[in-house]
């Protein structure tokens, strides 16, 4: 598939929107300070923290980091919204509500309605599974400081 240019210039911190690249779903998401913390306190609740086992793509060099994004835009952190369990579509809960069966200090990030999996905020996945995997990074670049292309 074709690369995707994205205009970020509206992406308000604590905001994400999503593009179709590939024919599937990818997020893109502007975390704020407090996010990028609770991706650092989330290490060891996950199943794999350095993302050594990747799910149907390699993550890319320049997001083999603790944010899982590139180094010059750590914030925005980019994925491709496809459950690595069964290919659900996680959805997005930046904050923890009550939940039955999440984990009891899961800080928020994506849950997945089908079988209750859940990710933190650099899509990684906890301990309490179903999920396998984390969620895939695509490749992506900025070609402005407000543009982004996936793929
Ligand atoms: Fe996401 Fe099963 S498809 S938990």
């Amino acid at each position: 598939g074709a690369p995707v240019e994205v205009d970020i210039s509206d992406l308000k911190p604590g905001e994400m929107k999503t593009v179709s690249w590939r024919g599937k779903p990818v997020w893109i998401i502007n975390r704020t300070d407090e996010m990028l913390a609770d991706v650092k306190k989330a290490d060891p609740e996950l199943a794999d923290p350095q993302s050594k086992n990747p799910f149907s793509m390699p993550l890319p060099e320049y997001c083999n980091n603790e944010y899982r994004s590139r180094a010059d835009h750590k914030n925005i952190f980019v994925a491709v919204a496809v459950c690595t369990h069964l290919g659900c579509t996680p959805t997005q809960r930046f904050t923890p509500g009550p939940q039955p069966n999440l984990p009891s200090d899961w800080p928020g990030g994506f849950l997945c309605p089908c079988h209750g999996s859940t990710y933190d905020l650099a899509g990684r996945v906890f301990k309490n599974k179903p999920a396998p995997q984390n969620l895939d990074v695509p490749p992506y670049q900025f070609t402005s400081a407000t543009t982004l292309v996936v793929g």
